[in-house]
């Protein structure tokens, strides 16, 4: 490929991600599958890597986020970021009104907007190109964000289309949609670990993280809802959003069309009642002036525009009496206090049950049975218990007890830091059917003909505890279950059988040691390359692993302990399940080298010639001994013959140092 090629290429690539890249996360309507999109970016990497001069601060590879920052920077605001007045009143917003009429001498139409429950952002474009994000700060400087606001996708790098102005900047709000902070949540949960607060606490606390590739994990999102410029391009707001929307910008698609006083009134009636219906959390609606040339005229004061006021909803609150604390145990083994609670309507469905978090909350609200509470619905599905009116209590109440026992299994409680857990892993049923879940998982042994109302059959009829008892199942065991035909059991049971050549390292994975995720598994697997040898790894050698801390290692070493899970490790050997590294095939760790060809030649500084080859094949690339024209690139060290060199250089193969190379990997 000559230069002129690749520089071609990369900005067709960057084109068409960038295509994608709107589709998916700013029109919802995407048009090509997860993977064929990987493709695509592998293949734009992979030639902004061999030319990096051709690499753009915002091209679609950016968004994964790069270096680790030591602190932000802090600049200042091109426009202050001023709040808003708010109100929780409609007279004040008839005041408000009356206020703008008073100042134009004539009546003002509004564009009534949801007000996103986030973390605000100034974004600066130059020329089409995202170059700047800073936080609101104390409105005059705030930090600058620029590598952790890349990494959301909803936001765009370069702009599509054309007629906005050289230099502008955008408003708007992080956020993250309510259901993947609850996956996120529930991923903590499994893990462990305490569960991030609310939504709004989640993007701010995320905006602040100085590792961008961990932010560009966290599924952040943005709406843009101002443009701030020193071109006057637009006579209003509405216009000005409309464009914003053409170049690629997320803006609020439920605005009102210019409105009056009383069209007002009918879009926050009609939000108070549908907001639980969005994907996202508001708190209320914000009221903007339409036309520029009014804004103009009404000015500022000293905290806020008179343009523009928000009125925020109440939180959504009701009060009904508790009437009992009941206890859920998860599959990792923690202990969630829930209240059941006198059925209650609470904006527009019926709650019957309340989240208590834990054993601290309990006592901070001072729970007893029969007492009238306040429940209210944030950001999160499940409402929560905000206080007691302490004069409604009944006389004689009992107060609540955090329970000692497994309400499931009768073993006794711990208590690690916060949260209650049972740790009789091996003999409780929901820990039990959670590590079965586990197994059957995608991810794990993928066995998708066995879903999770199968495993409660399986359980509850005595066939399966363990997970290595899904091997003993046979076909006339299965036949006399409810559901379950001839075709089913051919199914599940041809399952298993395909699930035998599953990777050890996804049945590591598969066995649900707590805190092994996949890539602790995958690391386990590459260190020790037999189960026999990892089963009886000490604390000591676990440890001496790079990403191995003490947790993981002790949690290791007592699940091999075990002899329970001795015979579960035996039962699967027995039935044939990989239960040692292949070593033809060797790990792969991932495909970034597909369909490449490597030629190693001279002595390297960190690495041994034979590592190379082995990270190279891991990663789905193939080593050469001679360069050739199928050669795509010589990994070049120290003392290499130069006649190799020279042949390399007249074929055109792309010549990388250590370093490049494991920047391109
Ligand atoms: S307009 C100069 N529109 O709410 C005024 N703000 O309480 C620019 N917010 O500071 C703000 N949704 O962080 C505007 N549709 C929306 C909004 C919105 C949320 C936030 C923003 C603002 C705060 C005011």
């Amino acid at each position: 490929m000559t230069e002129q090629e690749a520089f071609a290429r990369i900005q067709a690539l960057t084109h068409q991600l960038n295509e994608h890249n709107h589709r998916y996360y700013v029109l919802d309507e995407p048009s090509i599958s997860d993977q064929d999109f990987d493709l695509l970016m592998q293949e734009l990497q992979l030639l902004e890597s061999a030319w990096p001069r051709f690499l753009s601060p915002q091209s679609p590879s950016q968004r994964v986020g790069g270096q680790v920052l030591s602190k932000f920077e802090n600049a200042p605001h091109r426009f202050p970021m001023l709040s808003l007045g708010n109100t929780y009143s409609r007279e004040e917003l008839a005041a408000f009104d009356e206020r703008v009429q008073k100042g134009l001498g004539k009546p003002a139409l509004y564009v009534g907007e949801l007000k996103f429950d986030g973390v605000a952002i100034s974004l600066t474009y130059e020329k089409g190109k995202l170059v700047r994000a800073i936080t609101r700060g104390d409105g005059q400087k705030g930090d600058v964000v620029t590598a952790n606001v890349k990494t959301i996708r909803s936001i765009p790098l370069q702009l599509r289309g054309s007629g906005y102005p050289d230099f502008f900047e955008m408003r708007g709000e992080v956020f993250i949609q309510r259901n993947d902070f609850e996956k996120l949540n529930e991923l903590r949960l499994a893990a462990g670990e305490e569960p991030y607060a609310n939504p709004r606490n989640f993007a701010s606390g995320s905006l602040k993280l100085l590792n961008p590739a961990e932010v560009g994990r966290r599924k952040l999102d943005c709406f843009l809802y101002y443009l701030n410029s020193d071109e006057k391009r637009f006579a209003s707001h509405h216009q000005s959003m409309e464009a914003a929307k053409s170049w690629g910008f997320r803006v609020c698609e439920q605005a009102t069309a210019p409105t009056n006083l009383d069209g007002l009134m009918a879009f926050i009636d009609y939000w108070e009642q549908h907001r639980s219906e969005l994907r996202f959390d508001i708190d209320g609606i914000v009221i903007k002036v339409d036309d520029f040339n009014e804004r103009d005229e009404l000015g500022y004061t000293a905290k806020s525009p008179r343009w523009a006021i928000a009125y925020k909803y109440k939180p959504m609150t009701a009060s009904t009496i508790l009437e009992t604390v009941s206890y859920q145990v998860g599959r990792t083994g923690a202990v969630t206090p829930v209240a059941n609670l006198k059925p209650v309507l609470l904006a527009g469905t019926v709650v019957k049950r309340a989240s208590l978090f834990n054993e601290a909350e309990i006592e901070r609200l001072d729970l007893h049975v029969g007492d009238q509470v306040f429940v209210e619905k944030g950001g999160e599905i499940i409402p929560k218990v905000m206080g007691v009116d302490v004069a409604k209590r009944p006389v004689g109440a009992e107060k609540v007890q955090f329970i000692k026992l497994c309400p499931d299994c009768g073993s006794t409680l711990e208590k690690i830091e916060a949260i209650h857990y049972c740790l009789n892993d091996s003999i409780c049923p929901p820990q039990q059917l959670g590590r079965l879940e586990h197994f059957v998982a995608r991810k794990a042994m993928d066995l998708n003909s066995i879903g999770k109302e199968t495993i409660v059959q399986l359980f509850e009829a005595g066939l399966v505890r363990q997970v290595s008892d899904f091997y003993e199942l046979n076909y006339d065991d299965l036949l006399g279950l409810e559901r379950m035909g001839d075709k089913s059991v051919r199914n599940l049971l041809e399952g298993l059988e395909a699930s035998k050549q599953i990777s050890y390292e996804r049945v590591l994975f598969g066995i649900g040691i707590r805190l092994v995720g996949e890539t602790v598994a995958k690391t386990l697997a590459k260190h020790f390359p037999t189960v026999e040898i990892l089963a009886a790894a000490s604390q000591e050698e676990l440890v001496a692993i790079n990403e191995i801390g003490e947790k993981i290692a002790h949690n290791v070493v007592a699940w091999f302990a075990q002899e329970q899970n001795k015979l579960v490790i035996a039962n699967l050997k027995r039935h044939g399940l990989q239960l040692e590294r292949n070593t033809d095939e060797d790990v792969v760790v991932s495909d970034k080298l597909q369909g490449l060809s490597f030629v190693i030649s001279g002595v390297f500084e960190r690495h041994e010639r034979d590592e190379l080859k082995q990270l190279i094949e891991q990663n789905g690339g193939k080593v050469l001994s001679g360069v050739s024209g199928k050669t795509d690139y010589l990994l070049a060290g120290d003392g290499m013959g130069p006649s190799k060199l020279q042949k390399a250089q007249d074929l055109g193969v792309k010549i990388l140092t250590e370093n490049e190379f494991e920047e391109l990997l």
